[in-house]
């Protein structure tokens, strides 16, 4: 059986300007695929089945393109992988990095606010879907580091911590492939109202579970996964 977890991380020499470098959240979701994918099962998946999967929030494109390196090792992974951003030099930065990986043309890039320019190709076809969303409340990036103040999309998830990802909720059930089971990744942290979060989740039908997390600074980071409920 295939080991990924013997893959190359895929390089990321172009941390552009304002676009979110690789972090501990971006490597709790690569070491999670890494321990939980192999060339039968993505986690718990039939690899084969696996037609389309969305990285949202693809910044560098680091995400992207370590499923494209899974796609190129094991031959059952036939998936097609698209990778979204509502900023313009996230998808320049990602599509640089395509390229720079031996790449060409492999990912589909979408500049776009959540779904809102996605093809209507698109409704009803994720099999998979990644989002390390912005997940700080407002009033936490303004006060904590003057770093964050200038990249506001890469850090802010709104008043609560959470809007933009709910805000991505709402608009995701039009977007997945609900003939098979699917699943949806994504990292929340625990400065903000977690147990708010869930039962907004729970109201619109999905199942939350924890899958790792992460203490840093101020904060757990935590990788989550949503399923039907
Ligand atoms: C925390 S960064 C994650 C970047 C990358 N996926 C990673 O893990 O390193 C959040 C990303 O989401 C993008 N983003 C924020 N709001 C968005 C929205 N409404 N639609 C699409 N992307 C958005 C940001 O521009 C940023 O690239």
């Amino acid at each position: 059986m295939k080991n990924i977890t013997s893959f190359s991380d895929p390089i990321i020499p172009y941390i552009c300007n304002g676009v979110y470098p690789p972090s501990d959240d971006t490597y709790l979701i690569i070491d999670y695929f890494k321990k939980n994918v192999n060339e039968n099962f993505f986690d718990g998946l039939p690899i084969n089945n696996i037609r389309k999967i969305l990285d949202m929030g693809t910044g560098t494109g680091i995400i992207a393109l370590f499923l494209q390196e899974i796609k190129k090792n094991l031959s059952k992974f036939t998936t097609e992988i698209i990778a979204s951003d509502i900023s313009d030099a996230a998808i320049k930065c990602a599509m640089l990095n395509e390229r720079i990986n031996n790449y060409k043309d492999d990912i589909t890039f979408i500049k776009s606010d959540l779904f809102r320019k996605f093809p209507p190709n698109l409704q009803h076809s994720f099999d998979i879907i990644v989002f390390n969303p912005p997940y700080l409340h407002s009033i936490n990036y303004k006060e904590n580091d003057p770093i964050r103040r200038s990249n506001d999309s890469n850090w802010d998830g709104g008043e609560r911590g959470f809007e933009v990802f709910l805000e991505f909720i709402n608009q995701v059930k039009d977007f997945l492939n609900s003939e098979q089971k699917y699943y949806i990744y994504y990292i929340s942290s625990s400065s903000t109202d977690l147990s708010h979060l869930n039962a907004e989740l729970e109201t619109r039908g999905f199942q939350n579970r924890v899958l790792n997390k992460k203490h840093i600074f101020f904060e757990d980071i935590i990788l989550n996964r949503l399923e039907e409920l």
